[in-house]
């Protein structure tokens, strides 16, 4: 492996889930400007909808996600109380502006917390307050832990057609370390219930990086998650923040994998999953050939949205709960993390939102010369520029920040004609990063490359 490597697997850089990052989100955009951008939206716009449940029954000590540990059900119940009430608020603030939905995801925390009945509902009240149709495709994050097959019969009773399972390693030593143990059993067991209820497209969630995993314990769960046979996997770097996420500093530090190792992990993955069919989307996602990410893969359709790597086609994603973000074409909006000041926002009747950003006109372009990089590996920025009615120079401002990386072979520059090399797949982020305008190298405040 060039030692080259090694410094970009090591530079932090934004994982681009949106553009500009959440670094970049403010208290000047508040909900009367959502409202107005609401308000905005041309009627017929497809929607993509987002909804958060920030509860999970035990903390995983590696997690970075929004949630909050649960004994009882009794805030789950109030919480989707308030859930449904924000449902109608929003509803309200677009009644004239509603496309159809096209895609409806539950993220988390552990939306399969939430009894059966509970979920059905919650898409009926979606249903009731938004234009679905047969075509909306319907999706759920699971953790394994809290299924039961009366759950698999909701999801499929409210027409839910995918879900990803947070499946992470499969080796008992490594789940005693992130404090979640999960035999591969209890993953049979579940993807037995969800195929008998009628759900058949199944992603996984796995991650390299974790204390004491070895390349041995990736070879290991990589053979028993392709025994299970799941359409699509997300593979991602255990991210690393107990500055910011105070669980993880119950991780030592010492029993995580050094650059050099997280890197032979993150290759070794791409040749399991490669070798077994898969290809590969982007940085950290796998598809099938015949899967509906992989189709857009090969037909160079692949976005990237709040989930990662998408097939979802809309312009426009509203997100419900509290932490979650909605992007519109004018910008991005966030939604109080705070639990409570959510709440008394929604029982007050308002939007609530606590930050956001709007998008310039060199956001945009920025956002879609980065888009294109992690999502198809090359960019014509010529053309791109063109595409915004600007000169074909507009981005000339990456060239002396691309060149070392070309010079490593992470890719290849001829006439504003960028391509990434096989080399440079690993470090798409930090070739999408030489774009990116308000990114400060020294930054703390993302996580690693790979
Ligand atoms: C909301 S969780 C998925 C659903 C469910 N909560 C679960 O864990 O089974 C989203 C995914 O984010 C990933 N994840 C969480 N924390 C992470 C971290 N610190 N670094 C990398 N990936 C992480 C895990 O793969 C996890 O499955
Ligand atoms: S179950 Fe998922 S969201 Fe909950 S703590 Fe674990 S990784 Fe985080």
């Amino acid at each position: 492996m060039q030692t080259s490597f090694l410094k970009y697997a090591n530079t932090e850089v934004p994982r681009y889930t949106s553009y500009p990052t959440a670094v970049q989100f403010s208290a000047e955009i508040d909900q009367i400007q959502y409202r107005n951008w609401l308000q905005e939206l041309p009627q017929s716009e497809p929607l993509s909808l987002y909804v958060h449940i920030p509860f999970c029954e035990q903390m995983c000590w590696y997690c970075g996600c929004h949630t909050n540990i649960v004994t009882g059900y009794q805030r789950i119940g109030e919480y989707l109380a308030d859930l449904a009430c924000e449902v109608t608020l929003v509803a309200a603030a677009m009644s004239e502006h509603q496309g159809p939905v096209a895609e409806l995801h539950f993220g988390g925390g552990s939306p399969s917390l939430l009894s059966g009945e509970d979920f059905y509902a919650l898409v009926a009240k979606l249903r009731t307050q938004f234009s679905f149709s047969s075509q909306t495709k319907i999706a759920v994050e699971i953790d394994p832990r809290t299924m039961n097959a009366a759950k698999a019969a909701a999801y499929a009773k409210a027409s839910v057609t995918r879900v990803s399972l947070g499946v992470q390693d499969f080796n008992l030593h490594v789940q005693q370390k992130i404090n979640r143990i999960q035999p591969p059993e209890m993953v049979r067991q579940v993807i037995n219930w969800l195929k008998t209820a009628g759900i058949f497209a199944i992603n996984f969630d796995l991650i390299y990086g974790l204390p004491t995993q070895s390349l041995d314990d990736i070879r290991r769960t990589i053979d028993l998650a392709l025994e299970m046979q799941p359409d699509r996997f997300a593979v991602f770097g255990y991210a690393h923040v107990p500055w910011f996420k105070k669980h993880q500093q119950l991780i030592v530090p010492e029993d995580l994998p050094d650059t050099a190792l997280r890197l032979q992990q993150a290759d070794l993955v791409a040749e399991l999953l490669t070798n077994a069919g898969y290809i590969r989307v982007g940085f950290d996602h796998y598809a099938r050939a015949d899967d509906a990410l992989g189709l857009a893969s090969t037909n160079s359709q692949v976005r990237r949205n709040f989930q990662g790597y998408t097939d979802d086609a809309c312009d426009v994603l509203i997100g419900f709960g509290a932490s979650s973000i909605s992007a519109l074409p004018q910008g991005y909006v966030q939604n109080d993390p705070q639990m409570g000041k959510w709440r008394q926002q929604v029982r007050a009747g308002y939007l609530p939102v606590v930050r956001g950003v709007g998008l310039r006109q060199d956001d945009k372009l920025r956002r879609a010369a980065i888009m294109q990089v992690l999502s198809q590996g090359q960019l014509d920025m010529a053309a791109l520029c063109r595409s915004f009615d600007l000169d074909a120079a507009a981005l000339d401002d990456a060239l002396p920040k691309l060149a070392p990386l070309a010079q490593d072979g992470l890719l290849t520059l001829s006439n504003r004609r960028l391509q990434v090399t096989p080399d440079g797949i690993r470090f798409l982020r930090n070739i999408a990063a030489c774009f990116d305008s308000y990114w400060q190298p020294a930054q703390k405040r993302h996580c690693l490359a790979v």
